[in-house]
């Protein structure tokens, strides 16, 4: 029988492939968008600034060297990260992470979809399409070249497991979407998202270790999943990969989170917690509302969660690094714990 021997979380965010002292380059960004959401509400960065004054000295937050130490602890614990998965050495990794417009559209948009095709190709980046993108926005190249190898790379993807996690949903009463064969447009293939593409270059650093990605639309309206049932989505994937019967070690990967790109560490200690507790009620009555933009991949977490819900792995979060970069809290928080 197959068996689940560790699992993981990592956050993704540009951010992490941002030199810190390009950071302020989405922070203008933050400054034009009309609608953060944090709390619930929406509100403009004046408004956001403004609302959140009392609750921290962000302009402190965002000097260099406050943001120099961040960067710094968040390569160690990717370093950390890729040096586990390295030495654990699972013969397959389920990813669980989201679709951010990159195979899925506004035409189609399922909540949970699973992999099942022969393999997936992580799209090459070249130098050329890197230099064109950074002429236009050298923040969004960066964050391409990190989820994205120089030349087209292909994952093997254990379709047995895939299908067995599919039968299980199906019995379990999830009507989850699948997907076997990666999705084109007239520009090509397109490759795997972020989410995955992520944890292929900087954790896996791009051995072709089977791979079963699972994608979940944290992120648009109307049909977000609630964390409730992330939760139970998650003990489904659980049960499938115990009861799969080959002889198989698993890891599982939560990719993204945690809040973004207002960061609310509040929020991210309640949910940090409340999963190395397994404390299941404060997990699964966050309020749905919380869960937006960024902040929504903790839902990735979630599922992580339910999946290791059954198994006697422990949670150990290697670090929380809230990276802010404008005076109204806005960023990136980083997470990263294991399961062993
Ligand atoms: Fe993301």
């Amino acid at each position: 029988m197959a068996e689940i021997i560790y699992g993981f979380g990592s956050s993704h965010g540009p951010l992490l492939s941002t030199p810190p002292e390009k950071w302020d380059l989405r922070a203008a960004d933050d400054r034009k968008n009309p609608s953060h959401p944090f709390r619930g509400d929406f509100y403009t960065w004046p408004e956001l600034y403004e609302h959140r004054k009392s609750e921290n000295d962000f302009e402190k937050e965002i000097e260099i060297g406050v943001r120099e130490g961040r960067a710094e602890r968040n390569h160690k614990s990717l370093d950390a990260l890729a040096d586990k998965f390295e030495e654990v050495d699972p013969d397959i990794c389920v990813v669980v992470g989201d679709d951010q417009h990159e195979w899925f559209q506004d035409q189609v948009q399922p909540s949970f979809t699973v992999y099942f095709g022969d393999e997936v190709i992580n799209t090459g980046l070249t130098q050329e399409a890197y230099d064109a993108m950074a002429q236009r926005s050298l923040g969004l190249a960066l964050s391409l070249a990190a989820n994205h190898p120089p030349e087209d790379h292909s994952y093997p993807v254990p379709t047995g497991l895939a299908h067995r996690i599919i039968e299980q949903a199906i019995d379990d009463e999830f009507d989850i979407a699948t997907s076997g064969e990666q999705p084109s447009n007239e520009k090509g293939l397109i490759g795997v998202g972020h989410a995955v593409g992520f944890i292929y270059r900087r954790i896996l650093r791009d051995k072709p270790v089977p791979v079963i990605p699972i994608l979940l639309n944290t992120f648009f309206p109307p049909n977000q999943p609630t964390p409730k049932r992330c939760y139970e989505f998650g003990q489904s994937i659980g049960r499938a990969i115990r009861s799969w019967g080959e002889d198989k070690r698993v890891a599982v990967c939560a990719s993204g989170g945690v809040s973004h790109f207002v960061i609310d560490e509040e929020f991210d200690d309640r949910l940090l917690k409340a999963m190395a507790a397994r404390d299941v009620d404060t997990i699964i009555n966050e309020p749905n509302h919380m869960f937006r933009s960024g902040t929504s991949e903790t839902k990735n977490w979630i599922t992580v969660s339910g999946i290791l819900s059954e198994t006697s792995l422990e949670m150990n979060l290697l670090d929380y690094v809230p990276c802010y970069r404008s005076e109204a809290g806005t960023g990136n928080a980083m997470a990263f714990a294991t399961w062993q």
